[in-house]
């Protein structure tokens, strides 16, 4: 080659992807408002946000990316564990967490902080942004955890499932913790009265349980739960 082709090589090729890049920064930035959902944003969105930056929560969590990379990122929390799981998580992250080897502090936010804080997390869970930044891997999405998330209005038992801590050590439908095993088909193998039994105290089943009593639960709770898990076959 000569230095002349090399030359014409390099000046079309920097110009032509100059070109793309700078035609592909205008055309985002022209379909932000629409991907975002901008109209979506409300007062409550904006006390969210406000909430999150007074608590400092990107320390340690990542929200689109952008954020410590301590905690998970929390951009898809919404369809991971609904507005009561956040609810829950938050308030009182000492016993929601209580089995995690890693820490989130209990920052002692009002009722109405979370809920500003669930609405802000509601529109993000909106934006069309590719799926992108990819999920925490052991808290992998799938398209039945979305589902569950959805079935948790209508069954009290998945949002007792979701909410309370279960889903840190057991995976349904591809979403959850890996510490537990799958819980997809338990209803084959235990009716509600044995799932019931287990929750209350898994060393008085099975002495070897690694499975921690789960003592957070209402007595009304853990019939749910295990009603909820028995119909899973
Ligand atoms: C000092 C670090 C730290 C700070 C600050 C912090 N978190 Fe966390 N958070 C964590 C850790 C660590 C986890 C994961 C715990 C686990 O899975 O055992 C977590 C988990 C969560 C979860 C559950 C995520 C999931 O996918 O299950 C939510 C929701 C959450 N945090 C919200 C918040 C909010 C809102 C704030 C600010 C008010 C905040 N966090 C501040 C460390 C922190
Ligand atoms: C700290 C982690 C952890 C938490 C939290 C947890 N589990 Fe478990 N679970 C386990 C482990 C580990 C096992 C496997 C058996 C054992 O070692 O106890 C298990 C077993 C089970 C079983 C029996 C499965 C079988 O195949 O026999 C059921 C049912 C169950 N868990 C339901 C629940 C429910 C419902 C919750 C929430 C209220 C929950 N678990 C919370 C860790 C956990």
């Amino acid at each position: 080659m000569s230095k002349r082709i090399a030359f014409w090589i390099f000046l079309i090729g920097t110009l032509s992807s100059s070109a793309l890049f700078l035609f592909l920064t205008f055309d985002t930035q022209r379909q932000v408002e629409a991907l975002s959902h901008a109209d979506r944003i409300d007062d409550r969105v904006i006390a969210g946000k406000r909430a999150f930056q007074k608590y400092n929560c990107n320390d340690c969590h990542t929200i689109l990316g952008f954020g410590g990379y301590y905690a998970p990122d929390l951009t898809r929390v919404i369809r991971r564990v609904g507005a009561e799981g956040v609810r829950y998580r938050v308030t009182d992250p000492g016993k929601a967490f209580a089995n995690g080897w890693r820490k989130m502090p209990n920052q002692h936010l009002a009722a109405a902080e979370i809920d500003d804080l669930a609405a802000f997390f509601t529109w993000v869970d909106g934006i069309e942004n590719g799926d992108w930044p990819p999920q925490d891997s052991r808290k992998r999405l799938s398209r039945a955890g979305e589902r569950l998330v959805a079935s948790a209005a209508a069954s009290p038992g998945a949002a007792v499932f979701q909410t309370r801590g279960c889903m840190s050590c057991h995976t349904l439908h591809g979403a959850g913790g890996t510490f537990g095993p799958v819980l997809d088909t338990i209803g084959a193998r235990l009716s509600a009265g044995q799932i019931e039994r287990y929750v209350q105290d898994p060393k008085a089943v099975n002495p070897k349980a690694n499975m921690p009593a789960q003592t957070g639960l209402t007595d009304r709770e853990r019939e749910e739960v295990a009603r909820f898990l028995s119909s899973l076959k």
